[in-house]
């Protein structure tokens, strides 16, 4: 994985000193309120409800071993003993004391973390597949590029004060598992016929208040350009982005007004300045990057494993773990292994310190030392030998990690809502567990097949409810909780936004009402229909039907 050069450890360890002193005059009275918000945002440094909330950059979701123990630790020493992996594959710290942040701040700095860029209208964490290279059908293993444009957009001045926060996500294979048709920018890395790699750029999706699906500005560049395209179409959005309402500062607002074509026209019209010039990537830059993300030294394995294949026929609940938690890999006799942070009764993407120690330990004994955050929020080992499988299971499972529910209704995606965080109109983690108390036998969750629930707290849809095949939104009226439901959304290839159902219900009423959808998904299911497809093929009304009677009710109160 990429290491920090000299430049990347001199920035980082200087920003430390930086803040250590921007937060000692805060402390001593000497820097206002005003003064030390931007200042600590710039370093992911929120107030929240309880406590400030620290946000720690994963880039592109890669950590080492090393580094997981170093944030095992922090949680440890400065926070309560656990920490939240989130969809934007970074990790929160909900507890950390304020003058503690410089000292947690170095502690980052000495494995090349920290906690720039998370916050702020700037260029946040650039993310990826989680299976980035070792997925077998991958096109191109999207990591170098997606190296070269952090370390592009870190610091970058001219992107510093954007109109909003920006995304960018880049996906390198064939089936989007980054998302990216959701994000600011989206970056589809293909190759042509002639072997050449190139880009498809998407922009202007986003989730949040106003969901939007991005589109195409250009179907093709040559990957030589990425950063001057990016470059050019963030300069369209710095100059014409609404700066004078929030609510519609994102890039997406501005593609929809001004229409693809004629922001594309723009887009096109900038490129058309820098195209060729000091920004245009080099091979040799490329390959620089790129050696850092050199295939491990896999070692020659058969295809099948003799000893792997006893323990599966030998044990019921190994098999089943390998059903849906293990993927497949382009070496033969390595696979990718998902550990579930989804068990029942925990926040959905949290891990306490000696998981995450584990986990770090399974990575260095099975996957040379390195592991992943999926923005599904759990964690993944992507280098694993088949004969290590059931290992690896039996530590997993020890620790919590290995609820073989990947892709499953209980793999829910879920923000921290009104528990934690100071915008939410309703809780999520609660309604979470009761959707997953309600739905605690593995077989029916087997025998129902791939299904995802996404939950936010609020609009600003933390919780990609927006794209789960069942969305759940909390929302407030007159002072309490609701929720609203949504069918029908999906990401991927087929990313597309769901629909609501109707009107809101009470938190106590939530689980009752997913477990009447998913009786619709059973009665109506052909085969081994997966519930999305269920759903496109009957539309929403016998959904409806279930939940509020016949015939549906109009949209009423508590929406
Ligand atoms: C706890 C403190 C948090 C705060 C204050 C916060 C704040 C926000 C805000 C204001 C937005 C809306 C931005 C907009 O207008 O477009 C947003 C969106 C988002 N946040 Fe958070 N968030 C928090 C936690 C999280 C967590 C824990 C996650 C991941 C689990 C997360 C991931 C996201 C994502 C994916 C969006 C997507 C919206 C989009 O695509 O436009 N945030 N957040
Ligand atoms: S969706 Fe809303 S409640 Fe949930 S973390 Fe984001 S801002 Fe907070």
């Amino acid at each position: 994985m990429y290491r920090y050069d000299a430049y990347d450890q001199r920035l980082v360890d200087e920003r430390v000193a930086q803040f250590r002193d921007q937060t000692r005059r805060y402390l001593a009275g000497q820097l206002s309120e005003d003064e030390f918000r931007p200042l600590r945002l710039q370093n992911g440094l929120y107030i929240q409800r309880h406590a400030p909330m620290l946000r720690i950059a994963v880039p592109y979701g890669l950590l080492s071993s090393r580094q997981l123990r170093k944030l095992a630790d922090i949680t440890r020493r400065y926070d309560r003993g656990y920490g939240h992996f989130s969809t934007r594959q970074n990790l929160q710290l909900n507890w950390p004391k304020l003058e503690d942040v410089p000292d947690i701040l170095a502690e980052l700095a000495s494995v090349e973390m920290h906690a720039i860029q998370t916050s702020g209208n700037c260029i946040r964490n650039i993310t990826t597949d989680e299976f980035a290279g070792v997925t077998p059908d991958e096109v191109v293993d999207p990591r170098p590029i997606a190296e070269i444009l952090r370390q592009w957009s870190t610091f970058h001045p001219e992107f510093a004060l954007l109109p909003r926060k920006f995304k960018i996500a880049v996906n390198g294979n064939h089936e989007d598992r980054a998302v990216v048709r959701v994000h600011d920018i989206g970056l589809e890395f293909l190759r042509n016929e002639a072997g050449e790699v190139g880009v498809k750029v998407w922009a202007g999706g986003g989730l949040g208040r106003t969901p939007i699906i991005g589109e195409v500005v250009s179907e093709w560049i040559d990957w030589q350009h990425v950063i001057t395209y990016c470059e050019a179409i963030l300069r369209v959005y710095n100059r014409h982005g609404r700066r004078d309402n929030s609510y519609k500062a994102r890039i997406k607002i501005l593609v929809k007004a001004l229409g693809i074509e004629e922001f594309r026209r723009q887009v096109e019209a900038e490129f058309a300045h820098t195209k060729g010039g000091a920004m245009t990537l080099t091979q040799a830059e490329l390959d620089r990057v790129a050696a850092h993300f050199t295939p491990h030294p896999y070692a020659t394995l058969p295809e099948t494993d003799a000893s792997f294949e006893a323990a599966r026929a030998a044990d019921p609940a190994f098999a089943a773990w390998t059903k849906r938690c293990v993927h497949p890999h382009r070496v033969p006799g390595y696979r990718a292994v998902t550990l579930s942070l989804k068990p029942t009764g925990i926040a959905p993407g949290d891990a306490t310190a000696e998981q995450m120690e584990i986990v770090a330990n399974l990575a260095d004994e099975h996957s040379f030392g390195e592991l992943r955050i999926s923005h599904e929020q759990n964690l993944i080992l992507a280098d694993v030998p088949l004969a290590k499988l059931h290992e690896v299971w039996k530590t997993a499972r020890a620790a919590g990690l290995a609820t073989p529910n990947i892709g499953l209704l209980t793999d829910i995606i879920c923000c921290p809502g009104g528990d934690f965080c100071s915008l939410a109109n309703a809780k999520s983690i609660p309604i979470a567990q009761s959707i997953q108390e309600r739905f605690d036998n593995l077989d029916y969750l087997f025998d129902l097949g791939e299904i995802e629930l996404n939950i936010s707290g609020c609009m600003n849809s933390c919780g990609h409810h927006h794209v789960g095949h069942i969305g759940i939104l909390g929302v407030d009226k007159d002072g309490s909780e609701w929720y609203q439901i949504s069918l029908g959304g999906s990401q991927g290839n087929d990313t597309r936004l769901a629909q609501v159902i109707g009107r809101s219900f009470a938190a106590g009423d939530v689980a009752d009402v997913i477990e009447k959808i998913i009786g619709v998904f059973v009665e109506q299911r052909e085969g081994d229909e997966r519930f999305i497809d269920v759903v496109r093929r009957i539309g929403l009304d016998p959904f409806k039907h279930r939940v509020y009677g016949t015939p549906a009710k109009k949209e009423a109160a508590h929406v």
